[in-house]
């Protein structure tokens, strides 16, 4: 792979001063650079990404194995190797099987945990399963990281298509969360989900017995309106949820790609189960897809070249993902886990040094918010920021069209500015019209340069439906997949996150005055005196 990365960069040293509009001189550039799946395109013309970089690019993929490692993870091998586990959240949306985990169809057993799931949500949007009160009016999710990111923003994703109870998410440990969002419930009428892969995380377990107690000030049997999403079934028990109000799901199922199952209970309540199964045919699509075109006319694949290209390759350390769709704002937050806890990682899968850097910072924010914010930025700072935009081409507001036709000039405006930029002689001609003359015209057109030359991909697609929104998720968790088996990571662990939980076990009780804290470097210390007021 070595001799593939120096070609690439070297490819990259030679074509950097090209203008990526240059590339449009040929007729088929827009064409030959765009990729589609049913209702849905993702446009990479607007990259400095050509042919050659491209065939490049797909070596590469080659030479990592990616046929064979994508066949792997479909097939139930033990991928996740330092966790000794199988990557099948596609398993979750898969039409059909067997698909065989140590031995074992798994499939009978996902359907019958789905229909149990279903089930239980169909019970509660008809008003047959109620709580003290009666019928359930509102929904509490309590979860962290992929027992809530993955739910909280499918769930803004597709209010056009709720018809049940209301949905809140909280996560955060700080007790603003849980108190803001249970301020004006009523507790006979609400049901909690705990949602914990583990049902051991600290803020989840936080913020259920808080619930808990609350629930219990008003309702005779506060564990009857509470439900429990976890593998730890023993843990559940522990903390009082009775066995039929339990779902479970396998370890096989990596949280920030668990929602698939019950982790999506949210959502199945405010969409319902039709719906839902709409979400998990889309995703289904997508896995057809990834498993079976050839690589350079695959989705997630090229999405995930075109992410290498930029990072790996050019050296842009950042991207930023930018729907222009108010209802996804919550997916940079969603891809933020996906993408960084998956490929945030300092070593390969043997141990050794990663040999190019590990994936991207992630941000971003729905446009056209951000374009009153940090645009500035994007399109003036020194840095160059790959931006990913996407946009439906139509609205879920009919009346309201007009605002969707600017939201879509909007979108497109910007991957075009930052690609054109503007010159020094278009300022110099603008402030001219201005009415500036002289040095002063000279000193403000300095300001008013655009390098211009910045890539953006744009993936659009017909409308958010729920089959759409499955396609995309899909698309992007097999993006982060294709990502790491270039990289040599194992994406599926998240070693990174344990040791912040074990200092932070140990400074609660130094908090709590229950212990001095003596081991403490000084600039802890003195935040711990701070709070003291010592
Ligand atoms: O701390 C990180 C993490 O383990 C994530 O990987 C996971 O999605 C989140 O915490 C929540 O974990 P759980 O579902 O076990 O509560």
């Amino acid at each position: 792979m070595d001799a593939i990365w120096t070609a690439l960069k070297d490819h990259a040293a030679k074509t950097k001063a090209r203008r990526i509009l240059s590339l449009f001189d040929a007729p088929e550039r827009a064409q030959q650079f765009s990729w589609r799946l049913g209702d849905m395109m993702l446009d990479a013309a607007k990259t400095n990404l050509d042919a050659d970089a491209l065939a490049l690019l797909c070596d590469l993929a080659r030479a990592a194995e990616l046929e064979g490692r994508r066949a792997a993870m479909f097939e139930g091998a033990a991928i996740n190797q330092t966790e000794g586990r199988a990557v099948l959240h596609s398993a979750l949306r898969a039409p059909s099987g067997p698909i065989v985990v140590d031995g074992q169809d798994v499939l009978p057993e996902i359907v019958a945990a789905r229909a149990r799931l279903f089930a239980f949500a169909d019970g509660v949007r008809s008003g047959a399963i109620t709580g003290a009160g009666g019928r359930y009016t509102d929904v509490v999710n309590i979860g962290i990281g992929g027992s809530d990111l993955g739910p909280a923003m499918a769930t803004l994703a597709l209010a056009p298509y709720h018809d049940g109870p209301r949905l809140h998410y909280v996560s955060n440990v700080d007790g603003a969360h849980i108190n803001d969002t249970l301020q004006g419930l009523d507790p006979k009428t609400t049901l909690v989900i705990v949602a914990s892969k583990t049902f051991t995380t600290i803020e989840t377990m936080t913020n259920a017995e808080t619930a808990r107690t609350w629930m219990a000030r008003s309702v005779a049997d506060p564990a009857a309106q509470f439900v429990a999403v976890s593998t730890a079934l023993a843990r559940t028990s522990a903390f009082g949820i009775a066995p039929d109000r339990v779902f479970g799901f396998a370890d096989w199922v990596g949280g920030r790609y668990s929602l698939w199952g019950p982790i999506g209970l949210g959502l199945v309540l405010a969409i319902g189960p039709a719906r839902f199964t709409a979400v998990l045919a889309g995703a289904s699509a997508m896995d057809d897809h990834f498993r079976t075109a050839p690589i350079a006319q695959n989705m997630p694949v090229i999405l995930a070249l075109v992410g290498v290209w930029h990072n790996q390759v050019l050296g842009h350390a950042t991207r930023a993902v930018l729907p222009y769709d108010q209802r996804l704002a919550r997916l940079p937050a969603y891809l933020q886990q996906l993408e960084m806890e998956s490929n945030g990682k300092r070593v390969a899968m043997d141990g050794s040094d990663l040999a190019q850097h590990s994936g991207p910072v992630v941000w971003g924010e729905p446009g056209t918010n951000g374009q009153h914010a940090f645009y500035q930025l994007i399109h003036q700072g020194t840095r160059v920021i790959p931006c990913e935009f996407l946009i439906a081409a139509e609205g879920h507001e009919p009346e309201l069209a007009h605002h969707h036709r600017l939201l879509l000039a909007n979108c497109f405006a910007q991957s075009e500015a930052l690609m054109r930029g503007r010159s020094l002689d278009a300022a110099r001609e603008l402030m001219a019209a201005q009415g500036l003359a002289g040095a002063e015209l000279e000193r403000q057109a300095l300001h008013r340069v655009f390098p211009g030359n910045r890539p953006s991909t744009t993936l659009i697609y017909r409308k958010l439906t729920p089959f759409v929104l499955g396609q995309i998720i899909a698309l992007y968790e097999h993006r982060v997949f294709v990502e790491g088996v270039i990289l040599g990571i194992n994406s599926f662990d998240q070693w990174g996150v344990e040791l912040g939980k074990v200092l932070a076990t140990a400074l609660e009780p130094v908090l709590a005055g229950a212990a001095d804290g003596a081991d403490k470097d000084g600039s802890t210390r003195q935040l711990i005196d701070f709070v003291r007021g010592s």
